[in-house]
């Protein structure tokens, strides 16, 4: 280089590179982190970040700020290509003044939301912060309402990521809770609204940062992240992955990878639900048989295991499979199923990505708990989720079909394309057994023996609805195929299906039931 003031570039870049200085880089490593900078290297594809605002500092005074500045202001903001795709990336730095956000910082964050959505792409949150710049006050929440904003405005849109990568407290989770998928890391990471001081002034429990908002605690008690990662290094092979079953934006297709068409059965599927009706089975087998070889990234594993969800490829299309699991539960729907699987409806529906529900489900979790909190509207945002979402929709019926929870998995009456069934399904109000003890209450009452008629009644139910022809009859089910053909059938009517184009009523926006 020979232009004037080089050595003042380089000197001002080699300051921003070094974020909060080498003792604070050192620290940060000491905990078992990544910087800020380290994380986008192993995000992006080699040599593709390019740095907006490297040089940007605060504007405060208060509290001697003025006299303390880090170019970059505590987040590196950008883009960059992930696998030869464009991303916009914004990354914390923990080592200025701990990752906290100020009004410049957010204002960085907010150019590449803003440039994401004008151009069409991917935004990536790496997070790692104290949250509110405290010395800044309001300047700092306005920064946050900002984002938040963005963020919605981007639903829908363009697809978002948030990794959590360390502290992540107070209003500062509305982001990562606003966007797509939220990933945390184990031990370093925690979210909560309120930390362990104030909960414990406020209610009195004792509680570590760890059991109130860890990774394991947000992947199974509440929900929050849909994936808990062993360490950084983890969590961005995770952000790669998910990416991969995504469009750029909601106007654009899923990348597709190459695939050769070819014929081929299944067999294991044909003996693969146990003789025993009511004996459990992992869904994720079927799954396995069906989609493309080992391309199921499930979804928000840990929480709500009665339903199962998740990203694979079949015949290199992505598609997204909601699946009840009978492993867990027996694969009934409660609140927790309900909302998880909702949300992912959702996002497939907001990003093109065809649909598969593979159902076994024996009915709606009954129970005090669960109609006190709610199930009912809970239940109704699964139902809802479905009713209006335009990707192609394809049905399978594995086994049982029961009740409510037959019209909310994804049921012709309710707009799914293709419903098949598989010969040994049941598709009835409930279960023969209780059927029969309802409709069946006199003549079993008046019974010599009780337990004998019952038995007979049941039968007699089996006989009419435990199997899946009287919905074939009446055409809900298309085709009850035998369970080796499943993978073509499926293939076939996506493709079929690949240019669907349903067009809901004109509305400013639904109103789903929250
Ligand atoms: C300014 C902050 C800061 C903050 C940390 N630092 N948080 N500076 N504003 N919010 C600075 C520290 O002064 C320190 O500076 C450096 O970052 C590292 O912090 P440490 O405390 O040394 O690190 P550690 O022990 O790892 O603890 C991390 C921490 C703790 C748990 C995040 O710093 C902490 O509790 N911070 C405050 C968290 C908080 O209450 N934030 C406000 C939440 S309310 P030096 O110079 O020593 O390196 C909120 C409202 C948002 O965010 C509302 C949006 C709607």
């Amino acid at each position: 280089m020979s232009f004037k003031n080089k050595e003042q570039l380089s000197q001002k870049i080699n300051e921003a590179l070094l974020g909060g200085g080498q003792h604070r880089i050192d620290s940060q490593h000491k905990k078992g982190k990544l910087t800020a900078r380290e994380r986008i290297h192993f995000l992006l594809d080699e040599g593709s970040f390019e740095e907006i605002g490297m040089l940007v500092t605060h504007r405060s005074t208060d509290f001697g700020l003025d006299k303390e500045k880090y170019p970059g202001d505590g987040v590196v903001t950008g883009y960059g290509h992930i696998n030869g795709r464009l991303v916009y990336v914004f990354s914390q730095d923990f080592t200025v003044f701990g990752g906290s956000l100020s009004e410049t910082h957010a204002n960085k964050i907010c150019r590449v939301m803003d440039m994401a959505l004008q151009n069409g792409a991917p935004v990536i949150g790496l997070n790692d912060s104290g949250g509110a710049r405290i010395q800044e006050g309001v300047s700092s929440l306005g920064g946050y309402a900002d984002i938040f904003y963005r963020n919605t405005m981007a639903s829908g849109v363009v697809p978002q990521i948030s990794a959590i990568m360390g502290p992540c407290a107070g209003g500062a989770v509305y982001s990562p809770a606003i966007t797509d998928f939220t990933l945390m890391v184990e031990n370093t990471s925690y979210m909560f609204v309120t930390g362990p001081n104030v909960v414990k002034t406020v209610t009195h429990e004792q509680v570590s940062s760890e059991e109130l908002g860890g990774a394991f605690t947000h992947a199974t008690k509440s929900g929050v992240t849909h994936f808990t990662c062993a360490n950084e290094v983890q969590a961005i092979t995770y952000i790669k992955k998910l990416l991969s079953f995504m469009p750029q934006n909601c106007e654009e297709e899923p990348f597709q990878l190459p695939y050769t068409a070819t014929e081929e059965l299944r067999p294991n599927l044909n003996t693969i639900l146990p003789d025993n009706v009511s004996q459990p089975y992992d869904v994720r087998d079927v799954i396995s048989q069906v989609a493309d070889t080992e391309s199921f990234f499930e979804v928000h594993k840990d929480f709500a295991e009665n339903i199962v969800i998740g990203f694979a490829r079949l015949a290199g299309k992505s598609i997204g499979i909601v699946a009840n699991q009978p492993m867990t539960l027996a694969g009934v729907l409660d609140i927790h199923a309900s909302k998880k699987a909702a949300r992912f409806v959702r996002f497939c529906d907001c990003f093109n990505i065809p649909l598969l529900v593979l159902e076994d489900v024996p009915g709606f979790l009954p129970g005090t708990d669960q109609e006190w909190n709610g199930i009912i509207t809970n239940g109704a945002k699964l139902l809802y989720a479905f009713c209006e979402a335009t990707v192609p929709r394809i049905t399978v019926i594995l086994r049982k079909a029961y009740g409510g929870a037959y019209d909310v998995m994804n049921s012709k009456h309710i707009g799914a394309d293709m419903n098949y069934a598989w010969p040994n399904a049941e598709i009835a109000v409930m279960g023969a057994k209780g059927a029969a003890e309802i409709i069946f209450k006199r003549e079993i009452a008046g019974a010599a023996d009780h337990q004998q008629k019952w038995q007979e009644k049941e039968a007699e139910y089996s006989e009419i609805f435990a199997n899946p022809y009287r919905a074939a009859e009446r055409g809900f089910i298309d085709e009850v195929i035998e369970p080796a053909e499943t993978r073509n059938k499926l293939i076939k009517a996506f493709k079929m299906l690949n240019k669907k184009v349903v067009n809901n009523p004109r509305k400013k926006h639904g109103n789903i039931p929250l």
